[in-house]
């Protein structure tokens, strides 16, 4: 049945100009034009049968009569003849099909017409609203469902997104803090956890999703101080990403100061001398076909202490002098700060999970299986749970946290980048805090500068080897301007801060107008969606996620006003100094 029945006398105006996109709509009835709001959507009469025009009110506006009087006042006064001249601008945004085919009630958010001048415009509300978030939703049913949470126009509708474009396209969940990212980004996941061959990482870098648990999850701790102390290992759930897997340009922001006149040379010797390392550990082994085609970036296990004695060797290295005696050879001292910094480093309890890493992760197979816990879906696992792999970073130093995040985006698209075609599983990595390893701003040849180009490269890229990035910060102003670009759905919460608005609203279509000055007055909870995922961009309250993340929200008044005191000064101090929650 046709949900747009609507009859002649009920219409709001007509139209009484077209642009591409936007119509201009003259209303004559004071008492109706006082029922529509910006932002709310109407319904125009299109030149061809069984086809009605989907709009967007983007302003409304009443005309000053010739006097100089407003036509309100004229009203009031009960002068009739004044005409009233009142005009509501309209963004079109999609096209409505009683048919398509076969189809019944069908939307698309392409124009194929556009209404003639003195076609009735209808306010769309009530029963009608309800019967057309029905279908925007059973349009999305045809792919797989993705319910994220209720349209804030009506309670009763639904709100669907497309689970294919929603990855496949990129994502940015963005919110100022406390708006409701975590608990959006924790429904997302209630629903991917549904599936049985759900695959997803999560970079936890605070802890905060710890709660989520199940069988679809797998909680993957990168290793503190205290498990490198234990001993722990991938099957208790603790990662190690040992200096093996760095790739050059890691390792010389790790080791080099740029800064120093002898960089150039640091750089170059202790490439050299880790090449060499990896060779040594190649030759005569099983794995000597490797030894073909390696690089510095190949992920083979060496021996760092090799490297150094090296490095040291050629700080002190004499050589036979023109003369009698010895003169200080080519490097003699000119690696004393990189030696400093590589002990220092490796010294570290802090990165221990970089330089201390147990006897296991030193063998060629445990790449194998580290990427395949990461990389696989839930069916392939091999205790067939865990899909969703939330990784904590949270006792990672935030100085190194770029490189580690970077690390693994970078094991994960080159394993992918790898995998046969046929073979190949997508997968979703859920960037949290993403402004703090993704960052706008990055230094020419940091840490930052190595994480920026990876994301970059998946942003651009991971579509084809399907890997779908969502990026996930509270100051989008200070997310890296090439990765956003690329995500082509916004799910936008509350946003307060001036300069982050303006970045959103600058990944929102033209056409929609004013729809982005719902930012700061958004609720929590509520989101803003516009993109390849969701048929129409509308406003949503997100649904409670089933397990809530551990917030963190702290209600300062309540707590003081709690009759029990609380302190924890003594373990937290002990945390301090052994820079371990896990006491
Ligand atoms: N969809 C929602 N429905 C109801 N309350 C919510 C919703 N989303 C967030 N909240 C409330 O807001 C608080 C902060 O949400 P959170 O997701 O942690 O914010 P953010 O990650 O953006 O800082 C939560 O503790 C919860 O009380
Ligand atoms: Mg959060």
């Amino acid at each position: 049945m046709a949900i747009f029945d609507f009859k002649d006398d009920e219409a709001l105006g007509k139209v009484v100009a077209v642009d591409t996109a936007t119509v201009v709509v003259r209303v004559d009835s004071l008492d109706r034009l006082r029922t529509i709001q910006v932002n709310r959507l109407t319904v125009l009469r299109s030149s061809k049968a069984g086809h009605h025009l989907i709009g967007l009110i983007t302003r409304i506006t009443r005309k000053i009569d010739e006097e100089g009087k407003s036509a309100d006042t004229a009203s009031e006064t009960g002068d009739a003849a004044l005409p009233e001249n009142n005009l509501v601008r309209i963004t079109l945004i999609g096209t409505f099909k009683d048919r398509d085919g076969e189809a019944l009630n069908v939307f698309l958010r392409t124009l194929e017409t556009v209404p003639d001048i003195d076609s009735f415009c209808f306010a769309l509300d009530g029963k009608r609203l309800t019967a057309f978030m029905q279908v925007i939703s059973n349009v999305a049913m045809e792919g797989p469902r993705l319910s994220l949470g209720r349209f804030t126009l009506d309670d009763d509708a639904e709100a669907f997104l497309n689970g294919n474009k929603l990855f496949q396209r990129h994502a940015v969940i963005v919110g100022s803090t406390g708006s409701g990212k975590s608990w959006t980004t924790a429904r997302l996941l209630d629903q991917m956890a549904a599936l049985p061959q759900a695959n997803a990482i999560l970079f936890d870098i605070h802890g905060e999703y710890k709660p989520l648990k199940g069988d679809a999850f797998r909680h993957i701790r990168i290793a503190g101080p205290k498990d490198v102390e234990k001993g722990s290992v991938l099957k208790d759930g603790v990662l190690y990403l040992p200096y093996w897997l760095l790739g050059y340009e890691a390792i010389v922001s790790l080791f080099v100061d740029r800064s120093d006149q002898n960089a150039p040379n640091q750089s170059m010797m202790i490439t050299k001398n880790i090449l060499e390392a990896k060779r040594a550990a190649l030759t005569g082994s099983e794995h000597a076909a490797v030894l073909e085609n390696f690089t510095i970036d190949s992920p083979v296990p060496f021996d760092l202490n090799t490297v150094l004695e090296e490095l040291t060797n050629l700080n002190c290295q004499m050589e036979p002098g023109t003369r009698s005696g010895e003169k200080q050879g080519p490097y003699h001292g000119k690696f004393t700060r990189l030696i400093s910094r590589l002990e220092a480093k490796r010294a570290d309890r802090r990165l221990g999970f970089l330089f201390q890493p147990p006897k296991e992760c030193m063998a060629m197979s445990w790449l194998e299986e580290m990427i395949h816990q990461l990389i696989a879906g839930r069916g392939a696992q091999s205790d067939k749970k865990g899909g969703i792999k939330i990784i904590d970073f949270s006792e990672v130093p935030s100085d190194v946290l770029p490189l580690m995040v970077s690390l693994l985006a970078r094991a994960i698209f080159t394993t992918n980048q790898w995998t046969e075609r046929s073979k190949r599983h997508p997968i979703a990595l859920m960037c949290d805090e993403a402004h703090l390893y993704i960052p706008e701003r990055a230094g020419a040849d940091s840490s930052d500068a190595v994480s920026v180009e990876i994301f970059e490269r998946i942003a651009k890229e991971g579509r084809k080897y399907g890997i779908g990035l969502v990026v996930i910060s509270q100051r989008p102003a200070e997310v890296n301007r090439t990765v956003l670009s690329q995500c082509s759905n916004v799910i936008a919460m509350r946003l307060t801060n001036g300069d982050d608005q303006a970045v959103i609203k600058r990944l929102l279509p033209d056409s929609l107008g004013s729809f982005g000055d719902l930012l700061p007055v958004l609720d929590t909870g509520e989101a803003l969606v516009v993109g390849d995922a969701s048929l129409l961009p509308t406003r949503i309250r997100v649904a409670k996620p089933s397990q809530e993340p551990d917030s963190q929200t702290v209600s300062f008044w309540d707590r003081w006003n709690d009759s029990t005191p609380r302190a924890d000064t003594k373990n937290a101090v002990s945390a301090w100094r052994q820079q371990s929650f896990q006491l």
